[in-house]
């Protein structure tokens, strides 16, 4: 049987290693795969068996927890020295979503401020990146109940248009667009869904309608090029996407297609909300041009399973994400509530203050 999307849970621990959802066989198959080592999170992650910023973050601090494992010396140095390699394959696994960076340098920060004993120090590695997993799951249902507060007050029931997957399997089990979206449902505020197919990984088709379908909530699947369509047509009054990076001015990364997106609501004037908790945000980078964007292999654009879609001698550019100005979003809805782009920074300078 095939649970609902209430207890689905992509990254957990579970019989002494990480059981991770494949999200590469999503929906034909709901299998598991366990992970034992370090090397093979590095892997999982690449391969996107787990995939999305915070579900890639949570499964990086288990994976730096396994190597932690793995590392026989119970001299401390040298047991942070080699932590030091586990975190740098971990690191270069994908280069946009900071979760993953966030979340290895809330675990190493742990380790090197235990005074404990090595065996003391793995054994708080473990209970950091449990803490990053639970403390996920309340953050993105914190988002949800937040996007409630900005999403258009008529009609009574909204038709939203989501991209990618931003949902339960890409975070620790709710999801943050899809948060808004399952809370907008709990409140039945939700007519239906629209959701990208996401081109050329189709995590939309793949993943977020299978979301969908799990918990009964009405879903539309729809190509890429569809959307400034079903906007002329009238037929979506809001769009909400996840977020892999934010920089501080509230330009955002996001999979690739969302600035397209992010284009046509404004020249339909409908609003378009980022949902994505606080360690999405980078603050360290001023503005979206320097936030890394990961090129995937060619394969994923020319070849469609087994099918060869082009000629030879055709050449190919697969940016996974895309970078969408700051004025074309109206809210960025985080767990301390909705802010506009701008106000990003200020409030960070505010708990600083605080
Ligand atoms: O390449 P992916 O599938 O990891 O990209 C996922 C996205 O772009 C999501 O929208 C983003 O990570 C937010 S997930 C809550």
């Amino acid at each position: 049987m095939t649970p609902s999307t209430n207890q689905v849970y992509p990254v957990i621990w579970h019989n002494n290693s990480v059981s991770l959802i494949d999200q590469t066989r999503l929906p034909n198959e709901y299998t598991f795969v366990a992970i034992h080592r370090s090397e093979d999170m590095a892997q999982a992650i690449k391969t996107m068996i787990v995939r999305g910023a915070p579900a890639i973050g949570i499964a990086a601090a288990y994976g730096l927890y396994l190597g932690a494992r793995e590392i026989e010396t119970s001299d401390r140095q040298e047991f942070l020295t080699h932590l030091e390699k586990v975190a740098q394959l971990l690191r270069s696994t994908r280069p946009t979503a900071v979760n993953l960076f966030w979340a290895i340098g809330r675990m190493l920060k742990t380790a090197h401020e235990s005074l404990g004993t090595v065996a003391e120090i793995k054994e708080i590695l473990f209970e950091t990146a449990e803490a990053i997993n639970h403390e996920d799951l309340q953050t993105c249902q914190m988002i949800g109940d937040h996007g409630l507060t900005v999403l258009p007050s008529t009609p009574e029931k909204l038709t939203l248009l989501t991209h990618c997957n931003a949902g339960a399997l890409a975070t620790a089990g709710y999801g943050t667009a899809l948060g808004v979206v399952r809370s907008a449902w709990r409140e039945n505020r939700l007519a239906r869904v629209f959701a990208d197919e996401t081109r050329p990984r189709l995590q939309g088709a793949k993943l977020t309608t299978w979301e969908c379908v799990q918990e009964g909530i009405p879903v539309t699947l729809i190509t890429d090029n569809m959307a400034a369509h079903c906007m002329q047509q009238g037929l979506i009054h809001a769009v909400v996407v996840g977020a892999d990076r934010i920089a501080a001015n509230g330009d955002t990364a996001n999979k690739i297609g969302t600035y397209s997106v992010a284009i046509a609501a404004k020249a339909h004037n409908i609003p378009f909300f980022v949902a994505a908790p606080l360690s999405t945000v980078d603050f360290e980078l001023s503005d979206g041009s320097q936030i890394p964007i990961e090129e995937r292999n060619p394969e994923e654009i020319y070849q469609v399973g087994d099918t060869i879609l082009t000629p030879s001698g055709v050449e190919f550019y697969n940016p996974a994400f895309d970078v969408t100005p700051a004025e074309l979003i109206t809210a960025i809805i985080t767990e301390k509530g909705a802010f506009a782009p701008g106000n990003l920074a200020k409030y960070q300078l505010q708990q600083y203050v605080s």
